[in-house]
């Protein structure tokens, strides 16, 4: 073995490293594309690159969703059909393919080196595979020591696309696995607003109203995508309160308001029910304890100030200032000046008084 076969299976072995290291600290798909590309570009001494990727819906195109080299941004917003070009025909055969001089190859797309100004000479192209299907290939153009691509590029290629193909994978289950869940509950908060007229669309103005008190103090994105699932699911415990008291067309009487109150607990009960626990655990505690007060006298348990969850302070004034401004059968709304008033006259007692400052100044802002 010679001296250069052994430097070129080191820097392979380290490209690859590399990105062995990004996956594992990243779910980040576009940092994982970027290093990736990066390497294989570096390794390979490519002058220009492009991940090609199939749109995840029709799988008619491929688009190139990371470009690098000179008039790479001339790329943005192009399509190939799969089939057509090099870069399709991979994709459609899933087949590597090293070609030497393009003007030769009558798969070759002129049109986008005529649009970007680019001029590309030769290319590799190995397709990136999933488990049973082809999404796309990564592209190398012109070799910059005037070399053409080797089958050595070729393997080190193929084994980064590799990697690539899963990082996808997995990216696109894990966001069609999120937008699956966050539509689901926004149906779910909508099939228990749907159950009282008079709420219709309660849920979810109650989350956006929190969302913008979570995001002005500055909660992580993580946390905000809890007190989003929390202040959709708030109220689910009303699916066990009675249609005659849930329904009724006055205010509840000592009695009725006893039972109305109980659905903060059959709404946690509801809640952690869903597996797996460690997910639900804090959107529970959010339908457990919206209607506790800053002061303690709320319900059910009647803890206070900082025993409360913040999640569950945040949507406690979220869900007043919606109830307050919404017609019910026996009261006309509030208008929204005097339900922000109503908000500063409570806070300290009913409200945390931090989080209603914050919530007046972001009202303000509208
Ligand atoms: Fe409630």
């Amino acid at each position: 073995m010679n001296e250069t076969t052994d430097k070129t299976r080191q820097q392979h072995l380290e490209a690859l490293w590399e990105i062995a290291k990004s996956l594992q600290a990243s779910l980040n798909l576009e940092e994982v594309l970027d290093l990736a590309l990066t390497q294989a570009m570096g390794v390979a001494k490519a002058e220009a690159g492009t991940l090609w990727l199939s749109d995840n819906q029709s799988n008619e195109f491929i688009e190139p969703v990371l470009a690098r080299g000179p008039k790479a941004d001339g790329l943005k917003g192009l399509k190939l059909k799969i089939g057509v070009g090099v870069a399709g025909w991979v994709t459609a055969q899933g087949k590597s393919q090293l070609v030497s001089d393009v003007l030769n190859d009558p798969r070759w797309a002129q049109r986008f080196d005529q649009s970007t100004g680019f001029i590309t000479r030769s290319l590799l192209c190995v397709p990136l595979l999933t488990h049973n299907t082809c999404i796309g290939c990564l592209q190398l153009v012109n070799k910059l020591d005037g070399e053409l691509f080797n089958e050595d590029d070729l393997n080190l290629c193929e084994a980064l696309a590799g990697v690539i193909g899963i990082a996808v994978e997995n990216s696109r289950l894990y966001t069609d696995l999120k937008t699956m869940f966050k539509s689901f509950l926004s149906t779910l908060a909508s099939a228990i607003d749907a159950r009282d007229p008079y709420t219709r669309g309660h849920s979810e103005r109650v989350s956006q109203y929190s969302l913008k008190i979570g995001k002005a103090i500055g909660l992580s994105e993580k946390e905000i995508e809890v007190l989003e699932r929390a202040a959709f699911l708030h109220d689910i415990g009303k699916i066990g309160i009675r249609d005659n008291i849930l329904l009724k067309e006055a205010p509840l009487d000592n009695d009725e308001f006893v039972i109305m109150k109980k659905h903060t607990n059959i709404g946690q009960e509801i809640l952690q029910r869903i597996e797996p626990a460690h997910l639900v655990k804090e959107i529970a505690l959010g339908a457990a304890c919206h209607h506790e007060r800053y002061d303690g006298k709320g319900y059910p348990q009647g803890i206070k100030g900082e025993e409360i969850p913040l999640q569950a302070r945040i949507m406690a004034i979220a869900d007043t200032f919606d109830a307050m401004t919404t017609d019910r059968p026996y009261r006309k709304g509030l208008a929204m000046d005097i339900a922000l008033q109503e908000i500063k006259r409570c806070a300290g007692s009913q409200f945390d008084p931090v989080l209603a400052e914050v919530f007046l100044s972001e009202m303000k802002k509208e």
